[in-house]
């Protein structure tokens, strides 16, 4: 089996690659990234060197690239986590994340019906959504949620979901689609909420939150993604949409607040700031779809996962430390140059 990995340098989509390459030994992988700021070389370290893994530098929005990528390769599956992703960036600038996210997705649905594969996979996320009110903790996302978007990020990423489904049934393409909600854990860029806390409070620097910090993200361990995708990819239906979740709300600041404690520092770190324009409220994803179709449940759950990502950061400051001071840019260069 030959499986094109799309944003495969970046977190989830490193994650992806690593659980993959572990479990099968007879998959390729072939990660085709465009190392934006957001890519790292160095998240694929421990599998550069993997005679099942291949690393393509390319952008999904250029179509001649994506077409030689399919001829020369011919993936079997195609898991696209390619993508701009972060919500504060979108709304600074959200021309680029139209190209990545929405004429990124078409070039690679184009290049799936020239060429024929068995499986696209498109990431998605619970925030197409949109947000559900705090006070109404009985409301959580299904797969028949109405698309309500609040940010470019969102909005881009509905885009997509749309322009997927679309192929699905006018091209026959065999698509699915998974929504999830917030990730955390190992190889997490330091610009998202739990990563940037750990390396603040690590520093000894303030921890910037939001408003007050009162909105509530649906955490998932991303290994607990990965395995779904997984399911998804191999068992789940052609053209239908899985959500993917494992009700483990918290509030950014009980978020916050547990790092601090797990770290001994104080709570001193907390710094209001102004909140995002349009900010979400709560994301809650009813996962009930994928767990009684697919079988999956989730295996890690808050306190023990945020201890195991805690941890991690500690063992491997070296490569937060090289996002901060940039020398993770140099990295493709060292390992790839010339070549
Ligand atoms: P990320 O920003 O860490 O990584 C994105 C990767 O995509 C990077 O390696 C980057 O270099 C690459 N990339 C960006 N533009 C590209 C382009 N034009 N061509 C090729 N590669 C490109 O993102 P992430 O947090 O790992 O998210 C991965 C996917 O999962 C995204 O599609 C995101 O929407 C989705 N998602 C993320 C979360 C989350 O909590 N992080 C939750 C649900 C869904
Ligand atoms: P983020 O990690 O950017 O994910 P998303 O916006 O996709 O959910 O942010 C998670 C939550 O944390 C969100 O409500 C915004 C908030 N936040 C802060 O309060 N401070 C920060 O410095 C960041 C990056 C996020």
């Amino acid at each position: 089996m030959n499986i094109i990995v799309t944003g495969g340098a970046g977190f989830i989509g490193g994650n992806f690659v690593h659980y993959m390459l572990n479990k099968y030994n007879d998959y390729k992988i072939i990660c085709l990234d465009a190392l934006t700021y957001a890519g790292n070389m160095e998240t694929l370290e421990p599998v550069i060197n993997n005679k099942n893994f291949k690393f393509i530098k390319g952008d999904i929005a250029d179509r001649n690239l994506v077409y030689k990528v399919f001829e020369e390769q011919k993936p079997d599956i195609i898991v696209n986590f390619a993508a701009e992703s972060h919500v504060d960036r979108s709304i600074d600038a959200p021309e680029i994340f139209l190209k990545t996210n929405i004429i990124g997705t078409s070039v690679l649905l184009d290049a799936c019906r020239k060429y024929g594969i068995k499986r696209y996979h498109q990431v998605s996320t619970d925030e197409v959504y949109g947000d559900l009110p705090l006070d109404r903790t009985d409301l959580f996302f299904t797969e028949k949620t109405p698309l309500h978007t609040s940010s470019p990020y969102s909005a881009s990423k509905a885009s997509a979901d749309l322009l997927v489904q679309a192929y699905g049934r006018t091209y026959k393409l065999p698509i699915t689609i998974s929504r999830c909600s917030n990730n955390y854990g190992p190889y997490h860029f330091p610009e998202k909420l739990i990563p940037l806390v750990i390396a603040n409070v690590l520093n000894d620097r303030a921890v910037p939150v939001y408003g007050k910090g009162e909105n509530v993200r649906d955490w998932l361990y991303v290994e607990d993604h990965c395995r779904a995708i997984d399911m998804i990819i191999h068992d789940g239906k052609e053209g239908e949409v899985y959500n993917i979740g494992g009700h483990n709300e918290r509030t950014n600041l009980q978020v916050v607040k547990t790092i601090i404690k797990a770290l001994g520092k104080s709570e001193k770190l907390i710094t209001y700031v102004a909140d995002r324009p349009g900010h979400d409220m709560r994301y809650a994803i009813d996962p009930t779809k994928i767990e009684n179709e697919l079988g999956w449940k989730p295996q890690t759950f808050f306190d023990y996962g945020i201890e195991k990502t805690i941890k991690w950061y500690i063992d491997n400051k070296k490569w937060w430390e090289n996002i901060i001071n940039g020398e993770y840019q140099k990295y493709y260069e060292k390992m790839y140059g010339g070549k």
